[in-house]
């Protein structure tokens, strides 16, 4: 029997990925599996790891590259009511990880909770955000976070504080870890100056990075202590190298576009031409924050 068998009625197997990240590039998921709510998934999760198969977690797909390869193991999405609701407690927000963050900060600032609209522009689910402490120059996810729900490497439900989640920047120790849900701690303040706030970070990242519309994944790059990595890509000339149909943005050198051609191959093999020039420039080692499957 496959490992998957009792799950058949949630689980599809040889689902192309590229439909479900922003960048619309690679290839299948040997399963891509919905889990109902919170017990189905951590039978999912048991089973998949009685079974020796790989798994992650998807939320929108808005900071990975898939290989053109695919993923061959079990990718999960956290999706329906179940995962994705926000309950409001005065000023703590309690939210499924499977929440599309820009909305849930939309209905923040409507309701005069404050605090979120650093994160304008950043497209995602919660946890998906958490997961990577998303952020940019106003502040990261991490600082809002007073508990989060997970299952812990064996499967088993777990509340962690904020401070054992080892938030730093663009990073937490939950590797192997499945948010499930988050407690958000907020403040009270006025709605209209706070959107006024979010529409404003909104203008300068239009202003200074590619159309959300273009086909990326944010930054390909974290910056390195000290640097901007945008800063390092430009002086080494990068703006608009090419491989493929892949290309380094001419508005922003952080961020690699596809074009209608591109596969992950022709990313992949950019982001490596960057990080030979940039080390050759310069001297520094670009790390990765997007996330390549
Ligand atoms: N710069 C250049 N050339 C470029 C790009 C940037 O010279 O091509 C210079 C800028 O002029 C500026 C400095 O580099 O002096 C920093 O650039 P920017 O203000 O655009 O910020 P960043 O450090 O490149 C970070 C986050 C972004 C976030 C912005 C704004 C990282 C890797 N990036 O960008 O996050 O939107 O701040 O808050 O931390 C992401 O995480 O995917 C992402 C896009």
């Amino acid at each position: 029997m496959s490992w998957c068998e009792p799950f058949a009625q949630i689980c599809r197997p040889d689902q192309p990925l590229r439909d479900l990240t922003w960048y619309r590039l690679g290839g299948a998921a040997r399963w891509l599996i919905e889990p109902r709510d919170e017990l189905q998934l951590a039978q999912v999760i048991h089973a998949a790891q009685d079974a020796g198969v790989p798994w992650r977690v998807l939320g929108q797909g808005a900071n990975v590259l898939v290989r053109d390869a695919g993923f061959d193991g079990a990718v999960i999405r956290l999706r329906g009511p179940c995962f994705e609701e926000a309950q409001f407690e005065q000023t703590r927000v309690l939210v499924g990880a499977g929440a599309d963050a820009p909305t849930l900060i939309r209905n923040c600032l409507r309701r005069g909770l404050l605090g979120l609209e650093v994160l304008a522009g950043i497209p995602g689910t919660v946890g998906g955000l958490i997961r990577m402490n998303a952020g940019g120059r106003f502040g990261e996810i991490g600082q809002f976070v007073q508990e989060l729900s997970v299952l812990d490497p064996s499967g088993a439900q777990r509340a962690i504080p904020s401070q054992e989640a080892g938030f730093r920047y663009r990073h937490t120790g939950l590797q192997g870890y499945v948010i499930v849900g988050a407690v958000l701690q907020l403040s009270e303040g006025n709605p209209s100056e706070a959107e006024a706030r979010h529409r404003e970070i909104w203008k300068l990242k239009a202003a200074t990075q590619p159309a959300l519309a273009q086909r990326s994944a944010g930054c390909i790059f974290k910056n390195p202590s000290g640097h901007s990595a945008g800063q390092l890509l430009d002086q080494a000339g990068l703006k608009g190298a090419r491989v493929g149909d892949a290309q380094i943005s001419e508005r922003h050198a952080n961020f690699i576009v596809a074009g209608p051609q591109a596969t992950s191959a022709h990313v992949l093999d950019l982001i490596q031409l960057a990080r030979e020039r940039v080390s050759a420039v310069s001297g520094v080692e670009l790390q990765l924050e997007v996330d390549v499957w």
